[in-house]
């Protein structure tokens, strides 16, 4: 009974530690949009690419779908670096750039 709490316990443990949105992540992932979003997430009036800083979480994911889809909203500038992230990636890409100020 007792290795049976500390297993149940553990997976508890691990889905919280890797299930969990990962900021410092995020700000890795994040390096690839610098170039149009700014180091900042302020834009770039080059790119015509709009601030996202301060965004808010949901509304980052939300349009890094439909870009992602190609339906809703279309960019084929940036299509090629967001088409390969995953779920997880666009969580932790999301909780960083809400993060900035
Ligand atoms: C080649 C330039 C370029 C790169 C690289 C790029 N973006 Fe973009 N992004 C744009 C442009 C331009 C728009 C506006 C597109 C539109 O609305 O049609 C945009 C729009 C967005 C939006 C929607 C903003 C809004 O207010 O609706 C988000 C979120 C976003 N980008 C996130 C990212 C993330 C995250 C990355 C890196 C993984 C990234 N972008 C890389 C050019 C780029």
């Amino acid at each position: 009974m007792k290795s049976l709490i500390a297993l149940l316990s553990f997976i508890g443990f691990s889905i919280c530690v890797f299930g969990a949105v990962d900021a410092a992540k995020g700000q890795v992932l994040f390096k690839a949009c610098i170039q149009c979003h700014g180091e900042n997430g302020r834009g770039n009036p080059i790119e015509e690419a709009p601030s996202i800083a301060g965004q808010y979480d949901w509304y980052i994911v939300s349009s890094i779908n439909q870009f992602k889809k190609g339906v809703e909203r279309k960019n084929p500038k940036m299509l090629p670096f967001i088409k390969n992230l995953s779920d997880s990636d666009i969580n932790d890409l999301a909780a960083y750039i809400s993060q900035m100020k």
